[in-house]
């Protein structure tokens, strides 16, 4: 015996392709596999702060595979050790972890099945320490948790960064411009890359690879000199320059995660248009990314993963996140992936196989 008869699911974070399609997978597979009963808690840790939570059935997660974001909402903003709590007309932030231990208690959750990023598994691995069963699936369309190889989102956010690109082409064509994307990511160049080399792009620039104004014109003006009069320059919201600090769109100071990168993009068009004599427009894509129906191949992953996570909690293996190496799903420690960002190493092969076509890196 598990002595596991309730689980509770919860999505934390921002929205993702993909968490209707885990919140459907651990339903069902607990429901009908495991005769469990399963609470769906409500956005985020603010659920189990607040005491939100309800059952799901099969019922409730019916026709949510296609569905973007997630029925339960969620919240990238509450952390329960640093909650604001009104206190004499002032704010105070007190750790509240107490009351989310008591709620789970209260209603006889057995165990959690936590769906978020590395922020949300810093919060889960605070849980599993204080003795709550849970496990992690991970979620992000920037596709940087450490420990897995992929996450689902990510190649949604790549599909539509990818047609984004495909379409300026058309404008950079007919107006011999030079056409910036800007694409998220975070720290993170996966959806730059990724969607960069699909579309091929002339110029990817990412974090890891910090990247000079001189050597992007340079690369511009040498492809007008060859004939091609137009340019698109794949831009990721954390790029910076080998002398410069990352763009910061916001700070958001109830947010665990306060930096809100973003403008990049318009930055270095003004830098190309004054450098070259060449007109260039940039456009931001911003939480277009994180929108809409699932590409078949995240629905796939988040099937399997939500799955896999309550097979790991009947088996009494909690406190790990369900990962994806190669091409097998497994599991690790949940603390080993919380914090920590996966960035691409600049000798990446697909850094090289970018290369070996001619795209610039602005380095
Ligand atoms: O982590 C996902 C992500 O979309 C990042 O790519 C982006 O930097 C950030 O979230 C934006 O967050 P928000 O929705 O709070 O603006």
């Amino acid at each position: 015996m598990s002595g596991i008869h309730r689980i509770g699911v919860l999505t934390a974070g921002g929205d993702c392709p993909g968490l209707n399609a885990v919140i459907r997978a651990v339903a069902k597979t607990a429901l009908s596999r495991f005769n469990l009963e399963v609470w769906g808690i409500e956005d985020g840790f603010l659920g189990l702060i607040q005491n939100r939570m309800h059952p799901l059935t099969n019922e409730s997660v019916s026709n949510i595979l296609t569905l973007g974001g997630t029925i339960l909402g969620t919240n990238n903003r509450v952390e329960p050790r640093r909650y604001p709590v009104k206190v004499n007309g002032g704010t105070e932030i007190r750790d509240v972890t107490d009351r989310c231990l008591e709620h789970i208690a209260h209603n006889h959750i057995d165990a959690l099945v936590v769906i978020g990023g590395d922020g949300t598994m810093t919060g889960t691995s605070h849980f599993v320490q204080l003795g709550v069963n849970c496990v992690g699936v991970p979620k992000t369309i920037d596709n940087d948790l450490y420990g897995t190889d992929v996450t689902f989102g990510f190649a949604t956010a790549v599909s539509i960064a990818t047609e984004a690109l495909d379409r300026v082409h058309t404008t950079a064509a007919s107006h011999h411009r030079v056409m910036i994307v800007e694409v998220m990511g975070r720290n993170a160049g996966w959806i730059a890359l990724h969607s960069g080399m699909a579309s091929g792009t002339d110029v990817i620039l990412i974090p890891e690879i910090p990247f000079s104004i001189e050597k992007v014109c340079e690369s511009v003006v040498n492809r007008s000199k060859r004939g091609k009069r137009f340019s698109i320059i794949c831009v990721s919201e954390g790029a910076r320059q080998t002398d410069g600090e990352q763009v910061v769109d916001r700070l958001d100071p109830t947010s665990p995660d306060p930096i809100r990168l973003g403008g990049i993009g318009q930055k270095i068009a003004s830098d190309i248009e004054a450098a070259t004599g060449i007109e260039t427009r940039t456009m931001k894509l911003g939480h277009m990314q994180r929108g809409g129906t699932p590409v078949a191949a995240d629905r796939v992953l988040a099937t399997e993963f939500g799955g896999t996570a309550v097979e790991l909690v009947m088996a009494g293996t909690h406190n790990r996140l369900v990962v994806m190496k190669g091409r097998t799903v497994t599991h690790i420690p949940l603390e080993e992936a919380a914090g920590k960002q996966r960035l691409i190493p600049v000798n990446h092969p697909l850094v090289r196989a970018a290369r070996n076509v001619g795209t610039c890196f602005g380095e």
